[in-house]
């Protein structure tokens, strides 16, 4: 048994606590987007997914050590800013690794508002389509969007804005 969030929705798996976090998501919650690549090895990245802000190696995490987490799959990034841009630079390729790349890289911009090159590579998956200086683009373009979107802090008005308190005569 684990209580979990999974993109914004508490889930309850009934399943032994030991179970990899990537058979709860893909059997019992039928989020399939997360993929198995390597046979839980740790060694392909594609069962990436992101717990409690951090790229996390479903494969490779026990269910029964994420109570009370908050998970984000493939699924729950549907209209992310990478998303988009991986679509715009024309980044999908076979599509096997992207759910996981996705995730990673979501995360990624979480912590860096904009990730070096080498920080996009050193993520776990590898391209086997050969589109990582896609891949790269379309961080640095969601990179860019997110900056543009983001709020500007909010400013007290100059003194000279706040209107005047005005005390009716008597
Ligand atoms: Fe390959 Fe998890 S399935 S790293």
């Amino acid at each position: 048994m684990a209580r979990m969030r999974v993109n914004g929705q508490a889930l309850e798996f009934a399943l032994d606590p030991a179970t990899p976090l990537l058979w709860a998501l893909r059997d019992a919650a039928n989020l399939t987007g997360t993929k198995q690549g390597c046979g839980g090895t740790g060694e392909c990245g594609a069962c990436t997914v992101i717990v409690d802000g951090g790229a996390v190696l479903s494969c490779k995490v026990a269910i029964g050590s994420l109570e009370g987490a908050d998970v984000t799959t493939i699924e729950g990034l549907a209209g992310h800013p990478l998303t988009l841009a991986l679509v715009a630079e024309d980044a999908i390729g076979c599509g096997f690794c992207l759910p996981g790349f996705t995730c990673g890289a979501a995360a990624l911009l979480q912590q860096s508002a904009r990730p070096a090159a080498e920080q996009v590579d050193a993520l776990p998956t590898r391209c086997a389509c050969g589109l990582q200086p896609r891949l790269r683009r379309a961080v640095e373009r969601a990179a860019g969007a997110m900056a543009a979107n983001a709020q500007p802090p909010q400013q007290p008005p100059a003194r000279s804005q706040i209107p005047e308190i005005v005390t009716p005569p008597r």
